[in-house]
């Protein structure tokens, strides 16, 4: 793997600087870039999260970015090509905001759907992640954008991810978790992989002897390796370890290198070609994005792409979802004719487009269900049904007026620590965050206080409840009554995920006529907040009067008996799906499952639209009549369910991971004194529920379009497999499946792998290749699909290994249904 430039010359660069401007380069300048140097003809390198979207380096709504489909819809898709174009389209992203390299994909497992990140993740399944995973890469770096492969290895879950050591054994590892590592470094090259906060069988990741090990002298990657953020923890067993960047900076602040690493180089205790090599490999990836006088990027020209982005997000978000159920064909629904559609649900108005943390962005737009429904021209009637488990929501327009009245939005003044106002800002939404100093205002010592001012304009009469959620000290007057004068604190050991995602909330009733205003302001001490060293956040929450949860659900079942068709939109949030930690249950949060179950009783016709990034429980799943699974999906969700809806397009998903029919026997995300070990070793996913004969809800793989197929034959070691194999221990197989409906319809064809007589121990089946197949209706199609050599391999005594014998084969349309079988003999 080479960079396409001149090592000869990245070298001689290396050369011309002194230990401390080399050293100087291993830590980051700020929050999000590295530092430049003018002497190695280095310009500022900067990165941004995240898988989601590219969030620059801001983060509110001043800036805002295209909102992709949360990774596990990218995944549900099954479709490396449309997935490769989504990478092209953030890189498109990336260029528009100055970004060099995306902190993403982020390739962990899904271990076990309690697991924060979990929405954020492709797969339980390694092919399927790496496959997706190399699909992402591939189309990020095509335009000179770094993908950063993250996080390596073992975060599969949140709790005390910090500290927490996984243990985890070597064949599990190799066969589970580095899988997708490895096929998106062999064959994708990514740019940089970023190393995670946990430790792995005893190392703390940035410390440990599988940087080097593996990443370097197996897979032979070139690229560089950044620590997560804050998780460089020593100075010299990092620096010895392969971890070449610790983020963010500076040192000054952040520490553990900059200062203490010299010193210990000048001390001896850190070869300084070990640095040299840190050097190099920063340099490397600055040729790679265009970042180094005179190198030219390795890809290429640099023009921007021409994306229609809504058009593309729509597409994408329409080709994931999974349509788990489709009773007595209730969708597509018929437009002619179609009566009143009743919309019910806690999801349906607000839309819910991306989960928590990092991953995080803020849309230009963002389409609801409500939104979407309406701009499709249905008669549509909402009712929420239930409210009382949602968090209080960023107060907003019609409510959020600016305090001279002219529009919506707050304004912002920022005051020195000598009480002199030092700038000001006007904003259009009550969400403030500031994470890197406070742009062109000041660094964060420079600020002492910070005061929001806007109108609250009631919109009908009733009880409206202000507040403020955050951390530190706030003060919050109304018409210059003081009603709050506090501390808000975080909970002990709170992870920063947490601490950024559910702050503690503070709210008052403010009763209000209608067209009443109210001036509010709301003032906070920077220096109280723990972010005090680069910032802080805190939002403005408003909720408009409603009716209590019981009144809510009594409307939305007449609602729904009186409606031609009830759609329910249940889900959970980006506060209950997030990074910092994970669900404690699966269940769909508040009285939702009870709201599902009254207005199916209601109304036969009932389409259950399940908003969530991960599996939630569906007890209820067989007493409906549909049920489609979203995910997040991006900014143009409400318009894509519409296209489903109503048939204008596919339901093209198929479930990534399984969705259990109850919580028995899932793998814990809970650490025991600090320890998580995965006793369940190559067992999760749908490898666990067939070695226990257990049924799932909806099982791997899964997914019905709005045709149907028939499995017609399987041949082994055909011509016709695209690719072309790369190697000839890969085996190619012809799946020949026809279209028996009366609509095109598109199908992921799965092949699954299995070797019943085996002398290890193995799962009963796994995902081997697939492929995505169009037909018209009647059509034949015939796909040829590579199954790659190491699909039929295990690791054993430190090393892959094939087991020499007859494997069986089987085609179908997800784990559990496989009319076709063949097999395979390998030698
Ligand atoms: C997350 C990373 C992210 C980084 C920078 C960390 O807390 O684990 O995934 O890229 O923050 O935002």
């Amino acid at each position: 793997m080479s960079s396409g430039h001149d090592d000869a010359d990245l070298r001689s660069r290396v050369a011309r600087l002194s230990t401390e401007q080399k050293i100087r380069l291993l830590t980051g300048a700020d929050f999000w870039a590295l530092y430049p140097e003018p002497d190695a003809g280095l310009r500022r390198v900067v990165l941004s999260d995240g898988p989601a979207g590219v969030r620059g380096e801001t983060w509110d709504e001043r800036d805002t970015s295209a909102n992709v489909p949360s990774p596990t819809a990218l995944a549900a898709t099954w479709d490396c090509d449309r997935v490769e174009a989504i990478g092209r389209l953030l890189a498109a992203e990336a260029r528009r905001k100055g970004v060099d390299v995306l902190l993403a994909p982020t390739v962990n497992l899904h271990r076990t759907p309690y697991g924060g990140r979990h929405f954020e993740c492709f797969s339980e399944d390694p092919l399927l992640t790496a496959r997706i995973g190399v699909a992402y890469v591939r189309g990020l770096q095509s335009q000179g954008v770094g993908a950063t492969v993250k996080h390596f290895v073992g975060n599969d879950s949140e709790t005390e991810r910090m500290s927490v050591d996984v243990r985890v054994d070597e064949r599990t590892l190799r066969e589970l978790y580095l899988a997708p590592f490895e096929a998106i470094v062999r064959e994708a090259g990514a740019w940089a992989v970023m190393a995670a906060y946990n430790g792995v069988n005893g190392s703390t990741m940035t410390e440990s002897p599988l940087l080097r090990a593996i990443l370097h002298d197996e897979w032979g990657y070139d690229g560089l390796v950044m620590s997560d953020w804050t998780a460089t923890r020593g100075t010299e067993a990092a620096a010895r370890a392969a971890l070449d960047l610790a983020m963010p900076g500076p040192a000054e602040r952040f520490g553990p290198w900059g200062d203490a690493l010299l010193e210990a180089v000048r001390a001896g205790q850190v070869d300084e070609t070990l640095i040299d090599d840190k050097v190099l490999r920063i340099l490397r990836l600055a040729v790679r994005v265009g970042g180094l006088d005179g190198a030219a990027s390795s890809s290429g020209p640099r023009s921007p792409a021409l994306v229609d982005i809504p058009r593309e997000l729509r597409a994408t978000a329409a080709a994931s979802f999974v349509l788990a159920r489709n009773e007595r064909s209730l969708l597509p629904l018929d437009r002619s004719g179609l009566g009143r559609v009743a919309l019910i649900g806690p999801n349906a108005e607000i839309a819910r487009t991306l989960g928590g943390g990092s991953a995080t962005v803020y849309p230009p737009y963002t389409v609801s269900p409500l939104d979407g429904l309406r701009a499709a021209g249905l008669d549509v009637a909402f009712a929420p049904g239930t409210l009382g488990h949602l968090r209080t929501a960023p107060a907003r327009a019609p409510w959020l007026v600016r305090p001279d009245g002219s529009g919506p939005g707050a304004d912002v003044r920022f005051f020195s620590p000598s009480g002199e106002v030092i700038g000001s800002e006007q904003r259009e939404a009550a969400v403030f965050r500031w994470m890197n100093g406070f742009a062109a205002i000041g660094a964060p010592e420079q600020i002492d206080r910070l005061e929001i001012s806007c109108l609250i304009r009631a919109t009908e009469a009733g009880t409206y409840q202000l507040g403020v959620t955050g951390i530190g000290r706030f003060r919050l007057l109304t018409d210059e009554a003081v009603l709050f004068d506090e501390t808000l604190t975080v909970r002990k050991g709170a992870d920063v995920g947490e601490t950024l995602m559910a702050p503690p909330v503070w709210l008052a009733p403010l009763d209000l006529a209608a067209g009443q205003s109210v001036a509010v302001r709301l003032e906070h001490d920077v220096h109280t907040s723990p972010m005090a060293a680069f910032g802080t956040f805190f939002q403005l929450l408003l909720e408009p009067p409603h009716g209590t949860d019981d009144e809510e659900m009594e409307a939305a079942v007449a609602l729904a008996a009186g409606s031609d068709v009830a759609v329910v939109v249940v889900g959970t949030t980006a506060e209950v799906e997030s990074e910092g930690f994970d669900r404690t249950s699966l269940a769909l949060p508040g009285r939702q499952d009870e709201l599902v179950r009254k207005v199916a009783a209601a109304n036969p016709r009932t389409v259950v639209v399940v908003n969530s990034g991960a599996p939630v429980l569906l007890p209820w799943a067989d007493q409906v009549a549909a049920v489609l699974l979203t995910w997040f999906g991006g900014q143009e969700f409400g318009n894509a369910l519409a296209d489903v809806l109503l048939g204008e397009a596919e339901p093209g998903g198929r479930l990534p991971t399984t969705w259990p029919a109850s919580e028995d026997g899932l793998p814990s995300a809970q650490p025991d004194h600090g320890v998580l070990t995965y006793t369940e070793g190559l067992f999760i996913g749908y490898r666990a529920f067939d070695r226990d004969g257990r049924e799932p809800l909806f099982p791997f793989g899964h997914g019905r379009g709005y045709t149907t197929w028939s499995y017609d034959s399987i041949t082994v070691d055909c011509d016709d497999a695209t690719p072309p194999s790369p190697h000839g221990a890969d085996v190619a197989v012809c799946v020949e499946v026809r279209n028996t409906g009366s609509r095109p319809g598109r199908e992921v064809v799965q092949v699954y792998a299995s070797r019943p007589d085996s002398a290890v121990e193995r799962p009963v089946r796994w995902l081997a290749g697939f492929a995505v197949v169009d037909a018209d209706p009647g059509e034949t199609v015939t796909v040829g699909i590579l199954l790659p050599e190491r699909a039929f391999q295990h690791w054993a005594d430190g090393g892959w290994t094939l087991e020499a014998g007859t494997f069986a084969l089987a085609a179908g349309s997800s784990a559990a249904s496989l009319p076709l079988t063949g097999g395979v003999t390998l030698k």
